[in-house]
């Protein structure tokens, strides 16, 4: 049976820790759960939340959070050379990367630690060094609030791009992602082309254990932790821009960091351009920018989500008046 709570603060469901409250507050634990509080919430809001940790309330929430809380993971398949292992949404990411590494099961070791559940990752295509969840995805179950049945989303079907997916743009808001099915190799195929990740495996010897500790030791060194600092990770995207652009950006700024993408744009580090314009370390009240990464935003207690988005809104503009760049933000603004 769902539980509903009345008036409820967020606090504890968002890493950013910003203190808003929800008019009601749902959990539900399967499709059928999720039909009976859809039908109780009738014309209200509805706002699906995993982890929080890719979100920024700005106001209280005028309508029902639903906290998925979908479990279970199962090996659907096999076949010679994959696994298909399907993860209810309600289940932490890294609790289903930790699972499958200890079952030798690869491709989602450069992926560890990242904060959050399955149901999220498919939705912002959660990446890290230099791997996509869209490179081991296979299908997702998703409940249609329009059609109030469950739908399968193939990998074309959810249209991925960097941080993003049909469920962030076209579809945004008609679908509650239930499950997710990964096809995971027996056999690995390391990804070490990320310059940090490279140096930090540095004669050891490779494995997807490896890869997974590596990982962790490199996110633990650079990004606050939510337990300990409020964050949604990545306040912003690194913006893409023409060859010639970056070109002339070049000669103006030469240590400028870059990297060039398949679709023949130039990829900049928005943590540089944040940093060159003097941002690194800021802080005005509660609200922050991470000293050791310029692209996270840090509540350091009682920070609002209006005085984090109003100090967003200023760095995008330094950027832009420096650089002529304009960022985009990744975290969902709610
Ligand atoms: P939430 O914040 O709860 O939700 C995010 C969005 O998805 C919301 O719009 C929500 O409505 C929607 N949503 C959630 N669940 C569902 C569902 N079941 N069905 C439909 N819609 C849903 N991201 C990366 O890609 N790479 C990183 O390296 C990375 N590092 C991070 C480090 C830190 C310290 C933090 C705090 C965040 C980081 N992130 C990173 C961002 C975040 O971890 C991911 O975006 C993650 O997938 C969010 O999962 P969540 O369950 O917390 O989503
Ligand atoms: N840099 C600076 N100053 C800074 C931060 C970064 O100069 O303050 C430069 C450095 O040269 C560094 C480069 O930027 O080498 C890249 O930085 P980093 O390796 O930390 O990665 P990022 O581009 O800042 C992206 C993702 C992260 C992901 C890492 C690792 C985005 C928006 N962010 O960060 O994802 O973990 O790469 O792959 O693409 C997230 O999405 O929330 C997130 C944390």
């Amino acid at each position: 049976m769902m539980v509903l709570n009345e008036n409820q603060s967020l606090k504890s469901y968002n890493t950013f820790g910003i203190d808003v409250s929800a008019r009601w507050l749902a959990r539900f634990a399967s499709a059928d759960e999720l039909g009976e509080v859809v039908d109780w919430a009738g014309n209200r809001r509805l706002l699906v939340l995993g982890g929080g940790s890719n979100v920024l309330f700005t106001g209280d929430v005028d309508g029902v959070v639903l906290l998925n809380e979908v479990k279970g993971i199962q090996l659907l398949n096999e076949d010679e050379d994959y696994v298909y292992v399907r993860a209810g949404a309600g289940e932490n990411w890294n609790g289903l990367v930790q699972y499958c590494i200890g079952r030798d099961w690869a491709g989602l070791e450069n992926l560890s630690l990242i904060p959050g559940n399955v149901g999220a990752a498919p939705m912002q295509n959660i990446g890290a060094y230099g791997v996509e969840i869209r490179d081991v995805f296979w299908e997702l179950e998703a409940w249609s609030l329009e059609e109030r049945r469950v739908k399968t989303f193939t990998s074309s079907d959810c249209e991925f791009g960097y941080r993003e997916s049909v469920f962030k743009r076209r579809m945004k808001g008609q679908f509650v992602i239930l499950s997710v099915v990964l096809r995971l190799r027996k056999e690995p195929i390391f990804h070490t082309s990320y310059g940090a990740l490279r140096e930090e495996l540095a004669g050891r010897e490779l494995s997807i254990r490896a890869i997974s500790e590596a990982v962790i030791r490199i996110r633990r060194s650079k990004l606050p932790d939510p337990a300990e600092i409020g964050n949604a990770g990545s306040f912003f995207k690194n913006p893409t821009v023409p060859v010639a652009v970056h070109e002339e950006l070049k000669g103006k700024y030469p240590g400028i960091v870059a990297y060039p993408t398949e679709g023949g744009g130039v990829k900049l580090a928005a943590g540089w351009l944040i940093e060159q314009c003097g941002w690194k370390g800021f802080r005005r009240g509660d609200a922050g920018v991470h000293a050791r990464q310029a692209l996270v935003l840090v509540n350091y207690g009682g920070a609002s989500g209006g005085e984090l988005f109003a100090l967003s809104e200023e760095i995008l503009q330094s950027v832009r008046l420096k650089f002529g760049v304009e960022l985009e933000r990744e975290v969902n603004i709610l």
